[in-house]
């Protein structure tokens, strides 16, 4: 059976209103959010609320496998088609059909599987591995990621091609710190069902102060995290014990204790050469002083290392370039990059020459 989707919040209750709109229209959608925000949940109810929900709904994970393996459970092979394949094999394709293929994780697909891909979406036709055959398709293609897709089109690792084949209707589900609303009807709902579950267990629900820390934990780890404790109760019953074990190196978790633990007279930081050196570094790239929701989004260590990388890479053009008197053709020998490379760089991070 699958999960229903829980959530009274104004963004779920929209989202919920974007799954009836799109149930039968067999628009790709894709689904973003961080990890554990539920959007497999999501997957699901545009499944079951289509008229496919009789046909199968077939997940794959585009992360899990390496590329052949990822290419053949795909599209399937033809006996012989490679080492190992004694026998002919139906793909993904080809059971989704007349359902849904659910692509899970789909920033991770590498880039030349994306390009078959894209090749399938817009014909609806593929054919097995070994076979010259092409097969037509009818599916309704669900993708999801937590990648921010946008990001890896600029890094060159996704297609723009083929994030807007998906990307027809996006579903961009919040993180559950940010729709608190949520977290006391997802608590009532996972009491329900794992006091059936498991009917031995004593755990008891949080009274009102326990509530509102439970509110006003940031859930690094979403409703999955969320699920996990209420879980624990369940067995421990000591809402002491589960906060006691929860991670706290969350940003937003962080700076709300600054300000509290710097009045009792600790520092949570304090001011040695390490911690000194760690938040000069982290300071250059991101404002430390913005609001937590803003430091949140800045965190993000794709973009950062990003912005670190081109910074250190124009010091050294500069330096090279300063040493060799700006001589570009010896300046690119000593990079080890070619000299058109050196010119896009100086363009890219406006190096120039001093003035005279
Ligand atoms: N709105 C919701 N209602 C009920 N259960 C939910 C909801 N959102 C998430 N869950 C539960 O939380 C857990 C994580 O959800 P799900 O697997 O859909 O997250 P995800 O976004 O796909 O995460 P990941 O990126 O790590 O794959 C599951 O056990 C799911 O049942
Ligand atoms: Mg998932």
């Amino acid at each position: 059976m699958s999960t229903p989707l829980i959530g009274v919040s104004k963004s779920m209750l929209k989202i919920k209103e974007l799954i009836n709109h799109v149930a039968n229209t067999c628009l790709n959608v894709l689904i973003t959010g961080e990890t554990g925000v539920g959007k497999e949940v999501v997957a699901q109810s545009l499944y079951t609320e289509s008229n496919r929900s009789t046909q199968n709904f077939v997940k794959i994970n585009c992360a899990a496998l390496p590329e052949t393996l990822l290419e053949s459970e795909l599209y399937g092979y033809e006996k012989g088609a490679f080492t190992g394949a004694h026998k002919k094999r139906r793909g993904k394709f080809q059971t989704a059909d007349k359902g849904v293929l659910f692509l899970d994780e789909i920033g991770d697909m590498p880039l030349a599987l994306q390009s078959k891909m894209l090749h399938v979406l817009q014909s609806g036709e593929f054919s097995p591995l070994g076979s010259d055959q092409e097969f037509k398709t009818d599916v309704w293609v669900i993708a999801a990621t937590n990648h921010n897709l946008e990001e890896s089109i600029q890094l060159k690792k996704f297609r723009e091609d083929l994030f807007y084949r998906l990307n027809i209707i996006k579903i961009d589900i919040p993180p559950l710190r940010q729709r608190k609303e949520d977290i006391p009807s997802l608590i009532e709902y996972y009491f329900r069902l794992y006091k059936t579950e498991y009917p031995n267990n004593m755990g008891s629900k949080p009274d009102t102060d326990t509530m509102n820390r439970l509110c006003n934990y940031p859930w690094p780890g979403n409703v999955r995290q969320l699920q996990n404790c209420i879980k624990k109760q369940m067995v421990l019953n000591s809402w002491d014990k589960i906060f006691e074990e929860m991670p706290s190196e969350h940003p937003e978790e962080i700076l709300q204790e600054i300000p509290s633990q710097k009045a009792n007279g600790s520092d949570p930081f304090p001011h040695n050469n390490e911690n000194n050196n760690r938040m000069s570094i982290i300071s250059e790239f991101v404002d430390l002083s913005t609001s937590s929701e803003k430091l949140f989004e800045d965190l993000s260590l794709k973009k950062i290392k990003k912005l670190a990388s081109d910074k250190v890479e124009k010091e050294v053009i500069t330096f090279v370039l300063e040493k060799v008197g700006w001589n570009r053709s010896k300046a690119s020998k000593i990079l080890k990059i070619s000299y058109k490379t050196l010119l896009y760089k100086m363009s890219e991070f406006e190096i120039s020459p001093p003035m005279r």
